[in-house]
C-alpha cells in the first residue's frame, strides 16, 4: 500500500470583482447586511464572452498546480473534476481539461458533491494512489455560479453568497516515508436534498415543458437554499467530521496547524472555531474576497495558504466541507 500527498496547489479567479455595493445597485441588498450575515465583501464573476467557463478556469488553476508540483502535464495519470456548475449538462468538464491541457487519453472523472465535492474527489484520488493504480492525479474544483443566479431582489438570500473561481491540486504518490493524506471521511443525508438545490431542468421537468409553460413564477431553475436550516446543520456536521478525522488519527484540536474549511459563510467558520476552541491562526478564511465558490473554495484557499507560507513541511492540515445533499466530508493531512 502506498501513501499519497498533495504535491502542488494552484488557483485561478476571474478578474472581474463584484463588491457588495455593486450588487446593491441591481438588487435590494446592502453591504452591511451581507457583511454581517456572511462576512463576504466581494466576489469574482467570470467573463463568459472571454470564454471563462468552469473547465477553462479549472485548466488554468491546474496549470499552476502542475508548475508548483514541478511535474509535466504528461505525467498526470487521471483527472478528477468536482463542480455543480459544469460547462454543459453533459459531458462533464473533466474531459475538457484533458483536451485543453493537450495530454494523452487518460481517464477523466466528474464528481457531483457540491460544496463537499473537492474533499470527496480528494478521497477518490487517495484510494487510486494508495492501491498503486495511479502515481499523479489532477484534482480540480471549479464553479461558475454567476450565470445561474437570480439577480433580482427575489433571489437576494442566495445570490449575494456565491462567486466564481477554480482551484486545483496535484496528488502524487508519497516517497521516502512521507505521510501526506492521513485519512478522509465522507457522509451524506439525502432526505435534505431539496433544502439546498437547483431542481430544474431535470428529467421530469424538462426544457420543452419549461419553455411551453413559460411560467414567470417557476423558480425551479434558480438555486434554492433554506438558509437557516442549512446553517444549523452545517455547524453540527462540520465539527463532527473534523472530530472524526482527529479521532481516527489520535490527534486533538490543538494539533491542527491549519483548518481550511469550505468557505460557506464566515459566520459558520467562526462558529466552528469557537465551538472547537481554536485560535484565529488555526483557521483559514478568504470568503471575504471570493464569496462561496462551492467545490472550488477549498483548493482556492489551499493555494492562497500555500502562497502565504502557511503550508509548511510537517504541518497538520485539516480540510472540512458541508453542503448540498446534504453531504459533508473531511481530510487530515501532514504537509510534506
Ligand atoms: N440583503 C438584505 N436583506 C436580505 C437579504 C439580502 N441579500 N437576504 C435576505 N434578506 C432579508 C430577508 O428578506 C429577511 O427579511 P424580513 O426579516 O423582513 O423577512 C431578513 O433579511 C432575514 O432573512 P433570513 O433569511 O432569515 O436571514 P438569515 O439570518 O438566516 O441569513 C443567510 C441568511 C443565508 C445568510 C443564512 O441563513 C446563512 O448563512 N445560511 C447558511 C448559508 C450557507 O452557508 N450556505 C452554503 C452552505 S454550503
Amino acid at each position: 500500500m502506498y501513501s499519497s500527498k498533495i504535491s502542488g496547489v494552484g488557483h485561478y479567479v476571474p478578474e472581474r470583482v463584484v463588491t457588495n455595493d455593486d450588487l446593491s445597485k441591481i438588487i435590494d441588498t446592502n453591504d452591511a447586511w451581507i457583511t454581517e450575515r456572511t462576512g463576504i465583501k466581494e466576489r469574482r464573476f467570470a467573463d463568459l464572452e472571454a470564454g471563462e467557463t468552469p473547465s477553462v478556469m479549472g485548466t488554468k488553476a491546474a496549470e499552476l498546480a502542475l508548475k508548483r508540483a514541478n511535474i509535466s502535464k504528461h505525467d498526470i495519470d487521471f483527472i478528477i473534476f468536482a463542480t455543480l456548475s459544469p460547462d454543459y449538462y453533459f459531458p462533464g468538464p473533466g474531459v475538457m481539461v484533458q483536451d485543453q491541457l493537450g495530454i494523452g487519453e487518460i481517464g477523466a472523472l466528474d464528481v457531483r458533491n457540491q460544496c463537499s465535492g473537492f474533499v470527496y474527489g480528494l478521497s477518490v484520488a487517495d484510494q487510486f494512489i494508495k492501491t498503486g493504480m495511479y502515481k499523479n492525479i489532477l484534482l480540480i474544483g471549479a464553479e461558475l455560479h454567476s450565470g445561474g443566479l437570480d439577480m433580482t431582489s427575489r433571489g437576494r438570500g442566495v445570490s449575494v453568497i456565491f462567486g466564481d473561481g477554480a482551484g486545483a491540486v496535484v496528488i502524487s504518490r508519497a516517497e521516502n516515508g512521507e505521510e501526506g493524506i492521513l485519512s478522509t471521511h465522507m457522509h451524506s443525508e439525502g432526505k435534505y436534498a431539496k433544502e439546498l438545490a437547483l431542481l430544474s431542468p431535470n428529467t421530469s421537468h424538462w426544457v420543452p415543458e419549461i419553455m411551453q409553460k413559460n411560467d414567470p413564477e417557476d423558480l425551479s431553475y434558480y438555486p434554492y437554499m433554506n438558509g437557516n436550516f442549512v446553517f444549523k446543520h452545517a455547524v453540527v456536521r462540520f465539527s463532527e467530521v473534523i472530530e472524526e478525522a482527529l479521532q481516527t488519527n489520535n490527534c486533538s484540536v490543538s494539533d491542527i496547524d491549519l483548518l481550511i474549511p469550505h468557505q460557506a459563510n464566515l459566520r459558520i467558520s467562526q462558529f466552528i472555531q469557537k465551538k472547537m476552541g481554536m485560535r484565529d491562526d488555526q483557521v483559514f478564511n478568504n470568503i471575504m474576497k471570493y464569496g462561496n465558490t462551492t467545490a472550488a473554495s477549498i483548493p482556492i484557499a489551499m493555494s492562497e495558504a500555500w502562497e502565504e507560507g502557511r503550508l509548511q513541511p510537517g504541518k497538520l492540515i485539516c480540510l472540512a466541507a458541508f453542503g448540498s445533499g446534504f453531504t459533508w466530508a473531511s481530510a487530515l493531512l501532514r504537509w510534506h
